[in-house]
């Protein structure tokens, strides 16, 4: 049984197939936590819990028995925080009773145990079968403010990934409001031996990796921008010191959310840790009348002895088969061009018919149109919110359009930022009241647009037409559904002043439930999350769209950090890749066609650039990746991904390879960023199969798994900077 609860100890053990999480009903029936990390025996592990003396630092519970040893929060490893009654450490729940105080303390009540894993209703969240995960509800109480606290968590038995997710029913007589419910609380023994890993950037440098050393304090990344944002990721990571790519430990944490996010990590006097994760208390407050119920987002927990590349690759299984959903989740996708860095903004249907055909004719499978189709659209100053095709532009409609591009053979996708709406726009001038804006203050203006109201229903039911409109009136495969702006003076013309604190959540619960509208009318539909590149790159938006688009900086060696950091936890089958013209419109960087191509494989594939314009010699390259994209698809989309050569280790070179799971082939990248006189590098692969000859496809060398893991694959330096190489290796017995 993956879950056990043994009555005597009133332990609860939760076991995946290479992990256990413990925990115990401790004394007053306080859920203690007791342990988290490799597969253990069911041994008995009463003796982690703590017990204390009597101190004036450590405020004990009231003791009704003298022989009952002392017990103070503030010591115990808990397993879920309150706030107010004696655990001074950051606590996942904070409760305002209708008295004023925000005192909070659970105690257990019951449990249940049962096969696979219930659905959070109107959220995102990963899903199974009764044969992949097992499901524990430990319902707790707080007896003076009368809340009922579930806490949920669910193991997936074959991948060494655990979920959970709180909710919180007022079943008093009198109003509560919930100040914070974070969705995850994990404390540590010993965390004095950790590092603090997570995910940062800006537009266009989205997730790039850092890993310091766990401090005595709290250590936290969080956004408070309305979306997940390119600042920090809802990622984070404690790893042992010794931790490397494939060895040691590796504890991974992400948030299943599109909003305000915080997560930390704490390390008290003691040198025991606390990692927290959940929506950001700051910004939030939920409302809840008697019998009223609110549920957190779920977190995924990831743990693993094969340090960070086996924490990813936990990650990678788990997302591409139990969070990515419907049509396009275990399919091969269109390589698209993209006309956004083609044209931007200038463009009319001859000119994407021009860019279609070249594609067509390179192997390329879908055009898509990108922003400016729609209303007065001729820059970034207006028309959002407009959603009608601009007939000036695309003389003879979408229509027209669409089958002529169908009639080369070419899928057709196109943009929308749906939940934007700009100054200059029909829809503003009509519901001004339908931007998020709070009495008598100025709205912030940000690409001269202002964000649309998500909680409103009507605002959704106004997206949702007009979207599905434009849908029906083409043969429309595929949508990038944009987001542009951070959220500012977030009040809701229609909620009460009660009320105003949950906009920022309930923005996100609309949503979702726009997005889940969308694919439920249009299932077979392909979409494309991005939000000025890679800022909503979270796994809420991989629950509705297997893709997301990484970055705005297409550039081949920035794309090196930025995909190196986005792989610590979502899969290549998820990150949104192009390659673009030369030199780099972001950075101004000149790189090889080959580089481009080779960079862009690790990801969803794609061009986004002027095909028209291509030299014969360029074009040949161009298929020739295409080409390879359907050769090499399944081993890197579907395979499991070693990280070679971190763009970080001095700044000279790149590597990272793809294993199938059988281990029959396996795919190497290998990036030039700095050339070095006299470089011969030896880069020691990893994932093959030992007891296996693998032939290397490029060079006819044969050597077996091992040798190739333990004296590794030469690599001459390269004729310039950035110059990349691709092997590709096949098991020959
Ligand atoms: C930001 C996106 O990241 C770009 O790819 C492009 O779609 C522009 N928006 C269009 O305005």
């Amino acid at each position: 049984m993956p879950i056990q609860f043994f009555p005597e100890s009133k332990v609860f053990k939760l076991d995946t197939k290479t992990t256990s999480y413990v925990m115990q009903v401790g004394q007053y029936d306080y859920l203690l936590h007791l342990y988290y990390g490799a597969l253990i025996p069911d041994a008995e592990l009463g003796y982690l819990a703590y017990t204390c003396g009597h101190g004036a630092h450590f405020p004990c519970v009231e003791m009704s028995n003298a022989e009952i040893p002392y017990f103070s929060k503030s010591l115990h490893r808990m397993e879920y925080s309150c706030n107010g009654c004696g655990d001074f450490r950051p606590s996942a729940l904070s409760i305002l009773r209708s008295t004023g105080t925000a005192d909070t303390d659970i105690q257990y009540v019951s449990h249940k145990i049962y096969a696979g894993k219930p659905k959070i209703a109107g959220q995102p969240a990963t899903y199974a079968t009764e044969d992949e995960a097992t499901t524990l509800e430990v319902l707790c109480k707080d007896h003076v403010s009368g809340a009922e606290v579930t806490l949920f968590y669910t193991v997936f038995e074959i991948y060494g990934a655990m979920t959970r997710h709180a909710s919180v029913r007022n079943a008093s007589d009198k109003a509560m409001d919930l100040k914070s419910v974070l969705s995850t609380c994990v404390d540590f023994h010993d965390a004095t031996d950790m590092d603090f890993i997570h995910l940062y950037g800006s537009a266009c440098k989205e997730r790039l990796f850092e890993r310091a050393p766990l401090i005595h304090g709290t250590q936290s990344v969080f956004s408070k921008r309305g979306y997940s944002s390119h600042i920090h990721n809802p990622f984070i990571a404690l790893c042992s010191h010794d931790a490397t790519e494939e060895s040691g430990d590796a504890y991974g944490f992400n948030l299943v959310y599109t909003g305000n996010f915080l997560a930390s990590a704490d390390m008290d006097s003691d040198g025991g840790g606390r990692v927290l994760m959940g929506i950001n208390p700051e910004g939030f407050s939920w409302h809840l009348e008697p019998g009223e119920s609110f549920t957190s987002p779920e977190a995924v927990m990831v743990y693993s002895n094969e340090g960070l590349g086996g924490m990813s690759r936990i990650f990678h299984r788990l997302y591409r088969n139990n969070l990515c959903r419907g049509a396009w989740k275990n399919k091969k996708r269109p390589i698209l061009i993209n006309n956004w860095e083609a044209t931007y903004f200038k463009f009319d249907e001859e000119k994407l018919y021009d860019i279609a055909k070249a594609a067509s004719q390179l192997g390329i499978e879908m055009l898509v149109m990108d922003d400016g189709w729609f209303g007065t659209r001729n820059s970034s100053r207006s028309a959002l919110g407009d959603w009608f095709v601009n007939e000036e532009k695309l003389k003879g409609g979408l229509g027209k359009l669409v089958e002529r591009v169908n009639g080369l053979g070419m899928k057709f996708g196109i943009w929308f930022e749906p939940e934007m709406v700009s100054r200059d726009s029909d829809l503003f001038r009509a519901h001004p009241e339908w931007a998020l804006q709070t009495p008598g203050r100025p709205m912030s203006i940000s690409r001269h647009q202002y964000t649309l109201d998500m909680s409103r229903a009507d605002v959704r039911d106004y997206l949702f037409d007009c979207i599905k409109k434009v849908m029906d009136s083409a043969n429309i495969a595929y949508i990038k559904w944009d987001f542009n702006r951070t959220l500012t003076e977030v009040g809701s013309a229609l909620l009460g002043p009660d009320k105003q604190q949950e906009v920022f959540h309930r923005y996100v619960l609309g949503l979702y439930e726009l997005l889940e509208r969308l694919l439920t009318a249009y299932p077979e539909l392909l979409l494309e999350g991005c939000a000025s590149g890679g800022g909503r790159f979270d796994p809420a938006w991989l629950y509705y769209s297997p893709q997301f688009w990484a970055s705005d900086d297409t550039d081949a060696i920035e794309r090196l950090d930025i995909q190196y950091g986005t792989s610590m936890c979502y899969p290549t089958s998820t990150v949104g890749a192009h390659v673009s013209a030369v030199p780099n419109h972001q950075v101004g960087r000149t790189t090889p066609l080959k580089t481009r191509g080779d960079v862009a494989m690790a990801g969803t594939f794609g061009y986004e650039l002027d095909l028209t314009v291509l030299t014969d010699e360029e074009k040949e390259i161009v298929k020739a990746q295409c080409a390879d994209y359907h050769k090499y698809y399944d081993v890197i989309h579907y395979g499991d991904l070693y990280r070679l050569i971190s763009p970080w280790k001095d700044r000279t070179r790149c590597a990272w390879m793809y294993v199938s799971e059988d281990k029959s082939e396996a795919h190497v990248t290998y990036v030039v960023i700095r050339k070095r006189v006299h470089e011969r590098h030896f880069v020691r692969l990893a994932g093959l199969d030992p007891s296996k000859r693998y032939l290397n496809e490029q060079t006819g060398q044969v050597l077996s798994g091992k040798t190739w893991m333990n004296a590794g694959m030469c690599v001459q330096g390269g004729p310039n900077d950035f110059t990349s190489f691709t092997f590709h290796l096949v098991a020959v017995d």
